[in-house]
């Protein structure tokens, strides 16, 4: 499906509600259906990905309600699951296949984990491996370390991985196999990644530790064998700030918008769009912040401003990792040049992410340089009149929503035109209309 997306001479006014987090809501699915009892889930997302994640638990004789962003998971217990009769689909989600495969390496029966075709080309080595040297009996039948993954359940063993990316999905992949291990299971990472799993496992009763090593590393353990408590009250799942990030630089491509999205996740781990905003020149403020079951949380109130170019890297891309195209797009509004190194994950994203960006930028006549880890975006300082053009999505949710966002800058006549825009169901299903919900005639 292709979409038109047009802004110019209109302001972003008014508050929103962004869907649910992502990743929490595949979180609170699979540890609910480890538990004991009950969990209801409000503030789920419905997008297909953590759709995905359910349906591989029912499959595995987990009974789950859900009726929009409600969920009801009937948990069956660390060792409840049953033996899948068939291959378990995790269509375009990466958070599914990783951190099943470490759940389904220490079962007593085996299981096939596949996906979409863009799913099948991801490294899967790289929890793969870590879950061998455990003792974990896994597979991989694509050609180049890819799934789809075959896993014989097996006695597991607790080990100390260093991993050699900041990367959540390998972190909780790792420990959520130590929790059928024998003994204890830490692992090592470079930086810290999105910390979720070790917050609602800590929710949940299960002790999990984490420190900083003193050569700056992060290493995160728990014992093997430790049962997960159903939560008692009702677990209201934050605003996703990934999502709303889009929404948060519209403010900055229309002079005059304000805004004010509701109830976002603020954990510190996925707030780096916050930080390098900040930098860039960036109004923001918080309010009405709380925390629920170890996440934070709160409004976000932004007004629009001019925004400077920063250099992004480091210990700050796990925590703003996906946010990366979009901040791509706001450099080209920013002045003087932005600098994304230390970042060659985004090669192995939903798409190559790095290529999906240069190219559509040049495309639109913004020269934008590939490096080998990140991209080179020359500003402009002050807001231009960009003519639209068809832009491909790269079948990656984050592209096309982060060109949509750049399209604010078309006029009417000619409008930024976005191929193959259904991606967006991956993540964000009512992307559009919430668009249209807070852009105003000005
Ligand atoms: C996720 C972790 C990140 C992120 C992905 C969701 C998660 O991936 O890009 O969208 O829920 O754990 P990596 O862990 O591979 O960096």
């Amino acid at each position: 499906m292709m979409k038109s997306i047009a802004g110019a001479g209109k302001v972003i006014k008014g508050s929103l509600t962004v869907p649910g987090d992502k990743s929490i809501s595949h979180r609170a699915v699979m540890f609910s259906a480890l538990a004991k009892g009950e969990t209801k889930v409000k503030g789920f997302l419905p997008g297909e990905d953590c759709l995905s994640t359910i349906s591989v638990f029912r499959k595995m004789g987990v009974s789950i309600e859900q009726e929009q962003d409600s969920v009801w998971i009937q948990g069956l217990g660390l060792h409840g699951l049953k033996a899948p009769e068939e291959v378990l689909y995790c269509g375009n989600s990466g958070t599914t296949m990783r951190l099943m495969a470490g759940i389904l390496a220490g079962q007593s029966f085996s299981s096939c984990l596949t996906g979409d075709e863009s799913l099948e080309k991801r490294p899967m080595k790289r929890v793969c491996l870590p879950l061998e040297k455990m003792g974990a009996k896994i597979k991989m039948q694509g050609e180049k370390g890819t799934a789809p993954l075959e896993i014989s359940g097996s006695l597991l063993k607790g080990i100390c991985y260093e991993s050699p990316v900041a990367s959540a999905q390998v972190k909780s992949s790792v420990l959520l196999a130590g929790l059928y291990a024998k003994g204890k299971t830490s692992v090592i990472e470079p930086s810290l990644s999105r910390d979720h799993t070790e917050r609602l496992l800590g929710a949940m009763g299960v002790e999990c530790s984490t420190k900083t090593l003193e050569d700056g590393r992060v290493e995160i353990s728990l014992e093997g064998g430790q049962e997960l408590k159903a939560l008692s009250e009702e677990y209201l799942v934050p605003g996703d700030i990934s999502s709303a990030a889009y929404f948060m630089a519209s403010v900055f491509f229309l002079p005059g918008s304000t805004l004010r999205l509701k109830n976002i996740g603020l954990n510190p781990s996925r707030c780096g769009i916050l930080t390098v905003l900040e930098k860039m020149g960036a109004k923001i403020s918080l309010e009405n912040c709380s925390t629920v079951y170890g996440e934070e949380r709160g409004d976000i109130y932004l007004e629009y401003g001019p925004l400077k170019a920063v250099d992004i890297g480091g210990d700050l891309i796990p925590r703003l990792i996906d946010e990366l195209p979009l901040l791509a797009i706001l450099a080209t509004i920013a002045e003087g040049e932005t600098r994304i190194y230390d970042a060659a994950e985004l090669k192995v994203k939903e798409s190559n992410r790095i290529k999906a960006c240069v190219e559509n930028l040049q495309c639109l006549g913004i020269s934008a340089v590939e490096t080998e880890d990140g991209m080179i975006i020359p500003g402009k300082g002050s807001v231009f009149s960009l003519e639209g053009k068809t832009i491909p999505s790269f079948l990656d949710h984050r592209i096309a929503m982060s060109f949509s966002v750049l399209g604010l800058l078309c006029k009417a006549e000619n409008p930024m035109q976005i191929e193959d825009s259904e991606c967006i169901q991956i993540s964000y299903p009512n992307f559009f209309k919430d668009f249209e919900k807070v852009l105003d005639e000005g």
